[in-house]
């Protein structure tokens, strides 16, 4: 069966194309393109949704093309020309995209697609319906069915894939070899979640920020400090420098309390303070920049952590998975990594070009998904949900 997955949630517009087998419960990669809009949103100093939407609408078809060229399927199929109405009404609101995509079809033959996978949520309610109407134009060309994927899913499920997955006729780690259950700690820009793994497609959330995502956090600190959206990378490239410093304290918010909840806008706030009072005595250069940055690593870090294994001991996890767009984090990462050395935990981390947004995990999770006897929704049912919910 030939997959293709289309993920554009925020600001990456990605298609992949995956091709799985009766007998096996992994699958090959024949083709993955991701179009990154960081550049095009740096400028406004975080993701603008209507630009998203436009940057998806403008990317989506050309990565198409692209993806159907790279996977070397043979051309076979030839477009009915009695979907153009169809197509046209999905993409009602992209009639530009709705145009140049049927011109696409007619002018040649179409590879055999047996399954549309698209992210339906969460993420930016604009950026999402592109997507999904895209997605829903495409099921009607290829005439198959979609499988609907949650984004959070789809990051717990990105550990799954090995680091030479194109190269690779099983692009998966067995998903057998995975003890139960686990925990995976999902941090991004947009979320900061503990989830309780009962098995592949079991999901429970445990426990969630009450406010602003880590990553969110990380973005407007570094906003703060004067460096360019998106600031996480930057924070982490400048603690590197950074030394501790008595002036230089945060709060570590909601350390102590007993139970999983997260929050970083009183984090956020504190630094804010901090680095106005630093600016005002004049003591603001490029070293006490980084001793900033290293503290509010060190605070995130130190919250991330012990809610972490608090959770890992209430429910005698087996496995930690982190992962989302903040788990590129080399301080972060590694401080997970010493700490389950010492508890025996095993840590599943996503490759680094896997922890940004995808729609290899996409695929993924909706492959783990179907094979926990999830079935396809009629593309006229398929909505976007921003604030989507994993269960
Ligand atoms: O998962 P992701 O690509 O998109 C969302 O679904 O939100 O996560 C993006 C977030 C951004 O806030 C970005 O600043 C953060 O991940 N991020 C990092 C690092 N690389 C990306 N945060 C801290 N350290 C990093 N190295
Ligand atoms: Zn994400």
């Amino acid at each position: 069966m030939n997959i293709l997955a289309i993920e554009t949630s925020c600001d990456e517009t990605a298609i992949s194309v995956i091709q799985t087998s009766e007998e096996k419960d992994n699958f090959k990669v024949l083709s993955d393109l991701v179009i990154s809009q960081i550049e095009t949103h740096a400028e406004y100093g975080g993701v603008f949704p209507a630009l998203a939407k436009r940057e998806h609408a403008k990317n989506l078809l050309p990565l198409l093309k692209q993806c159907i060229l790279d996977s070397k399927l043979e051309l076979t199929k030839k477009y009915n020309e009695v979907h153009d109405e169809d197509i046209h009404t999905f993409l009602e609101r992209e009639q530009n995209l709705a145009e140049k995509l049927t011109a696409f079809l007619k002018s040649k033959q179409l590879p055999q697609i047996d399954m549309i996978m698209v992210t339906h949520g969460p993420g930016l309610a604009p950026a999402l319906w592109v997507g999904v109407n895209f997605a829903r134009a495409l099921s009607v060309a290829f005439e198959c069915p979609i499988l609907p994927v949650n984004h959070m899913e789809g990051h717990i499920s990105s550990i799954l894939l090995k680091e030479n997955y194109l190269h690779e006729q099983e692009a998966l780690l067995p998903l057998k070899s995975f003890d139960f259950p686990m925990i995976a700690l999902l941090i991004s820009g947009g979320h900061t979640q503990i989830i309780l793994v009962k098995n592949w497609a079991e999901y429970e959330i445990i426990g969630e920020t009450i406010d602003d995502a880590v990553g969110e956090a990380f973005d407007k600190v570094a906003r703060m400090l004067e460096m360019p959206y998106p600031g996480g990378p930057k924070i982490s490239l400048a603690a590197r420098q950074g030394i501790p410093d008595e002036r230089v304290v945060l709060p570590r918010p909601l350390l102590n309390s007993k139970d999983y909840r997260f929050s970083f806008s009183g984090l956020k706030t504190a630094a804010r303070y901090l680095i106005a009072d630093l600016k005002e005595q004049n003591l603001l250069d490029e070293q006490m920049r980084a001793n900033v940055a290293r503290e509010f690593e060190y605070a995130c870090r130190d919250v991330l952590l012990k809610k972490t294994f608090g959770a890992i001991a209430e429910y005698g996890a087996k496995g930690l998975i982190i992962a989302g767009g903040v788990s590129a984090n080399t301080f972060i990462a590694e401080s997970f990594k010493e700490k389950c050395e010492e508890y025996d935990i095993e840590l599943f981390l996503p490759e680094k070009k896997m922890c940004g947004d995808n729609s290899l995990m996409i695929a993924s999770a909706g492959f783990v998904n179907m094979l926990h006897g999830e079935k396809t929704t009629p593309q006229e049912n398929i909505t976007a949900i921003g604030n989507l919910k994993i269960s």
